[in-house]
């Protein structure tokens, strides 16, 4: 194992030298069965991941979290934040549906909520109930398999390494996206506005892309190693 994490921080110090991903915890820990594409999957997660998201998946989550998230103000010069923020909805409804729809309505225009400039505001309804379905979508399906059979502690320290490991420049990804338009999958793929049935049929689809078996346990792996660090 001492020999495993050294082997970790070595190529971590090169990745900052050159500053490109240097851990591939999917073909290091093949047995874990994450995802080639993992980096994708866990951002596509957690770029917009609450500390309220996290405490879905355990109670301890607080604002010192080590969730890389999309800075709420794309344009920031930091445009990945090292720990997801709170989510800021209020109370003055009585439903959490519309204490998110009031939080949603109150900032647009400001494009400081996550999601830059382009995004209408159906899109933004869309994006924030989108997450939290995905979310609880995770804790239902993959989260007890991955708390029935945990991974190691060497696997933890590769997901946990969001610098090296590629998932913390995928979510950069996302921030640097949101600059131009309304990804909705890490592929670039073009995606219409969201104004009728027929752009909706396009929307759900995208929206649908990360929820397989596959993607939801390379997050639940991430949710459950970042966790032991709270
Ligand atoms: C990890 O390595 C596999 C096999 O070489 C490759 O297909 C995959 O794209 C890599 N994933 C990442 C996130 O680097
Ligand atoms: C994810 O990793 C793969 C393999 O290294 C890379 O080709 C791809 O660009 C990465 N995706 C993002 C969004 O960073």
């Amino acid at each position: 194992m001492d020999l495993l994490l050294a082997a970790l921080f070595c190529t971590s110090i090169v990745g900052l030298s050159t500053a490109k991903p240097t851990v591939n915890c999917s073909s290091t820990f093949p047995s874990t069965k994450l995802s080639p594409n993992y980096n994708e999957t866990i951002a596509h997660a957690i770029h917009s991941m609450t500390v309220e998201g996290l405490k879905l998946f355990n109670i301890k989550a607080s604002e010192i979290n080590f969730v890389p998230t999309v800075n709420q103000d794309v344009f920031s010069d930091k445009p990945v934040l090292e720990h997801a923020p709170k989510d800021g909805f209020g109370n003055d409804f009585h439903t959490s549906t519309m204490n998110v729809i009031d939080r949603i309505l109150s900032t647009l225009g400001n494009s400081k909520d996550g999601l830059g400039p382009h995004w209408s505001a159906i899109e933004r309804v869309a994006h924030v109930f989108h997450m939290q379905d995905l979310w609880e979508r995770i804790k239902a399906t993959e989260w007890p398999n991955v708390l029935k059979t945990p991974p190691s502690d060497e696997v933890c320290t590769c997901l946990s390494s969001v610098d090296f490991n590629g998932i913390k420049d995928a979510v950069g990804w996302v921030a640097n996206h949101y600059k131009t338009g309304t990804p909705i999958t890490l592929l670039n793929r073009p995606i219409p506005k969201l104004t009728d049935a027929t752009a909706w049929s396009v929307w759900k689809n995208r929206l649908l892309h990360y929820y397989t078996p596959e993607a939801m346990r390379d997050a639940a792996n991430y949710l459950y190693c970042v966790s032991k660090f709270w």
